[in-house]
């Protein structure tokens, strides 16, 4: 291991967030991240994202310009790990999983009911950084349902709560 995968270590834990995202049938595709930050705050509120460019999340982000972003409780590890292991493109993720899908207000992509907040978001930059794409979301919308154990990535895709 370099210096550079050494300091890296020294990140975890990492807040998990799930990013929503519909085809043009309304088919929905539900992604794990850690690579995600406030971009702004206060008078314009923002989610920067970062999607490796061949996450069928990234082609649909780039198709309809919008996401929601749902931070997951711990009750939805498992559908996490699961929703992290395979594509959207080749599996429809919903079907294997609980969450709780409830209509947005302000963007088309849905929101999962059952984590502990949800944020609307339309796309306002993109940019590629290597093989990663960078999104920036303004917020448009927000709902906060319950308070509850947040989920956390401690490298080597294990996951837990935080006590
Ligand atoms: C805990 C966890 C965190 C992840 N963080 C990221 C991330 O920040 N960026 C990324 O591009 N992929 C990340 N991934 C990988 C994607 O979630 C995974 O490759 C997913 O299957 C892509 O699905 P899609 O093709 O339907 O978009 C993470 C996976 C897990 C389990």
């Amino acid at each position: 291991m370099n210096d550079i995968e050494k300091a890296k270590k020294a990140k975890y834990p990492e807040n998990v967030a799930l990013i929503i995202t519909s085809d043009r049938k309304g088919r929905i595709d539900i992604t794990p991240i850690c690579w995600f930050t406030n971009a702004s705050w206060r008078f314009h509120e923002t989610w920067a994202i970062n999607l490796w460019k061949g996450h069928y999340s990234t082609e649909l982000i780039k198709k309809n310009k919008e996401f929601v972003l749902c931070i997951p409780s711990i009750e939805q590890k498992k559908d996490i790990s699961f929703c992290g292991s395979v594509s959207g493109r080749n599996v429809n993720k919903l079907e294997k999983c609980n969450f709780d899908i409830i209509k947005s207000s302000k963007v088309k992509t849905p929101m999962i009911k059952n984590s502990i907040a949800c944020f609307e978001c339309k796309l306002i930059k993109s940019m590629l950084v290597y093989n990663q794409m960078l999104f920036v979301g303004e917020v448009v919308a927000a709902r906060y349902f319950k308070k509850a154990k947040k989920v956390y990535h401690f490298g080597k895709y294990k996951l837990g709560a935080i006590k």
